[in-house]
């Protein structure tokens, strides 16, 4: 059979990103509409206890409330292989959607049932979706696609997450969109748009062959898929399901080959200790504080005396975007720890203004010079490459469950920064 793109490859890699769509909606849309909610969760607590909140407490119940879905993501990943394999990859996935809307239906009533804890459930429901669908989505894709096209559809998939973080940062950012005092409960429960998108397009699309075959054992099933997808079997394994790598987005052959081998030298430098290399780069990709930007930007900016902090978070949304784009078509593997050790580097400038506030006023330039190039930075190194490293760490048979492990402790990581970034921050400020 030759490898072309069918009209069902296409329906079914569109109506899965649906899925990483709404994980970038809820990436983005607390960032700037902080100051609205806090004022919500003030007004609650006031009316609950009859004393207004302190500064410390409002930071941290934020600060929680944010982290929340991290901390769902780093549960709910560690079930996703045994999900995936028990109900397949497309009933998974339409599994986790309905997790999205449980959440959004807590996150559109809290405000009208005056009940903080309704908004703080729904992050932690977005999160279980967020842990299950980073891992699902991917590997649907791989399953699917035929080998020439899987980097590209995997790179849809990571681009579809990023453009719903931007979208999420619009509709929150801009005063007469919907981050309003009035408004927000329904800003955050627009993801139910492609949630539901998603319950009318997928339910449509065949099942992973791979699934079939190697999981079910269903040779008739999976053959029918192939002939659907034109996905090719060789010695009874499906090409695709070897070469791009689980939540990679690299397809085997040409670049991706040469950067294989080179990572297989590094890797042995290091000495075999998989499990460390593994563990060590997870962390410090989350501890860069990439995701402390995406959470905070617009509270950083606001602090830093920026003229307009929301506008500038939007700023940030078009950076993540720009650069999601170039460092997927320019994959720099060996600079990857050089982009690393930049994001460290940028945090220097950043502290700096923070702690000299108000007193150097010029030092702010060099706080939004650095946040963007950290975002790049990012997005061209640590950012996807991590994962890529990761599965390259372990054979085949340890892998799913060692990217089970390690996705939890990198979810784990995320939830760290986003809970004790705020409080660091007031920390500092203290000197
Ligand atoms: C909560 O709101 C009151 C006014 O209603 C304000 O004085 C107080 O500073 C607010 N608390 C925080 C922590 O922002």
């Amino acid at each position: 059979t030759p490898q072309t793109v069918t009209w069902t490859l296409v329906h079914s890699v569109m109506a899965s990103v649906l899925g990483s769509l709404q994980i970038g909606y809820h990436t983005g849309n607390i960032n700037a509409t902080q100051m609205v909610i806090e004022e919500f969760f003030n007004q609650t607590w006031k009316e609950r206890f009859k004393e207004t909140m302190s500064l410390h407490a409002l930071t941290m119940l934020w600060s929680f409330t944010v982290s929340t879905l991290a901390l769902g993501a780093t549960v709910s990943v560690l079930t996703v292989g045994i999900v995936a394999d028990h109900y397949g990859r497309r009933n998974s996935i339409l599994i986790a959607n309905s997790l999205s809307l449980m959440a959004v239906a807590f996150m559109g009533i809290s405000k009208t049932a005056g009940s903080l804890e309704a908004l703080i459930v729904g992050r932690f429901l977005i999160g279980l979706f967020c842990g299950l669908n980073m891992t699902l989505i991917p590997l649907y894709i791989q399953e699917i696609s035929p080998t020439r096209v899987c980097g590209a559809f995997s790179t849809m998939n990571q681009l579809s997450q990023t453009v719903g973080t931007f979208i999420g940062q619009v509709k929150s950012c801009l005063e007469n969109m919907l981050g309003t005092s009035r408004w927000w409960p329904l800003m955050l429960s627009l993801s139910a748009i492609p949630a539901i998108l998603q319950y009318l397009t997928l339910p449509f699309c065949p099942e992973s062959p791979r699934y079939f075959l190697i999981n079910c054992h269903e040779d008739e099933l999976a053959a029918r898929g192939k002939i659907v997808y034109r996905t090719r079997l060789k010695n009874g394994v499906f090409l695709n399901g070897h070469g791009c790598v689980l939540m990679g987005h690299l397809e085997p052959g040409g670049v991706s080959k040469v950067i294989h081998e080179r990572f297989r030298g590094l890797i042995n430098s290091f000495g075999t200790q998989p499990i460390l290399i593994a563990l060590i780069l997870n962390a410090s990709t989350q501890l860069s504080g990439f995701n402390a930007i995406i959470n905070y930007s617009t509270k950083i900016f606001r602090l830093a005396g920026v003229a307009h902090p929301t506008q500038t978070t939007l700023g940030i949304g078009a950076i993540n975007i720009l650069f999601t784009i170039f460092s997927v078509s320019e994959l720099h593997t060996e600079l990857s720890f050089s982009f690393l050790a930049g994001t460290g580097v940028f945090h220097l400038p950043i502290s700096l203004h923070l702690c000299t506030q108000g007193e150097v006023p010029w030092t702010k330039y060099f706080l939004l010079l650095a946040l963007f190039t950290m975002v790049a930075f990012y997005e061209i190194g640590p950012g996807p490459i991590s994962w890529y490293i990761t599965a390259e760490l372990f054979s085949q048979s340890a892998r799913p469950v060692a990217m089970g492990l390690t996705s939890s402790w990198n979810w784990f990581h995320n939830f760290i920064v986003a809970m004790f970034y705020q409080p660091l921050l007031s920390w500092v400020k203290h000197f």
